[in-house]
């Protein structure tokens, strides 16, 4: 399968914003874990962040245009206000797996509502890191 791993705002931060909410690893760890991963089940992995909300949007139809099996999709803070990002999503035939490291539950009232998550195949939240790989695996079995 040819899957996408997309990284929304601020997540080029890990391993040095708010450490104890989202731990030491950096994405570039995550990325390269996941690229073994995928490749090692016979797949192929692309790799995208991004701050910009548009950019997300523009990679999420070109992955659609491009035909790709799933999307594991960490959209950060837009997941909690970006309608553009939900009718991308509700736009596009290739299925998306919402991903948050931190259980967004405990947390803040507006962490709360996903804007996405009606519109995603399916949602991993609170696991750290191990919620990519576990997304990863969903779309390879
Ligand atoms: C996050 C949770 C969001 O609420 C927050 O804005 C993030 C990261 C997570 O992975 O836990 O930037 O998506």
């Amino acid at each position: 399968s040819r899957l996408l791993l997309l990284n929304g705002p601020n997540i080029n931060l890990l391993g040095m914003r708010e450490k104890d909410v989202y731990g030491e690893f950096t994405l570039q760890s995550i990325e390269d874990e996941l690229t073994k991963l995928v490749k090692t089940a016979g797949g192929e992995l692309d790799c995208f962040q991004s701050n910009h909300e548009g950019e997300l949007i523009d990679s999420l139809h070109r992955a659609n245009e491009l035909s790709y099996d799933g999307i594991i999709f960490n959209p950060a803070a837009y997941t909690h206000t970006s309608i553009a990002l939900r009718d991308a999503i509700a736009a596009i035939s290739v299925p998306v797996i919402e991903v948050h490291i931190s259980n967004v539950h405990k947390r803040e009232n507006f962490r709360h509502q996903s804007m996405l998550a009606a519109v995603c195949y399916g949602q991993i939240v609170g696991l750290g890191r191990k919620g990519y790989r576990l997304a990863a695996q969903a779309f390879l079995d």
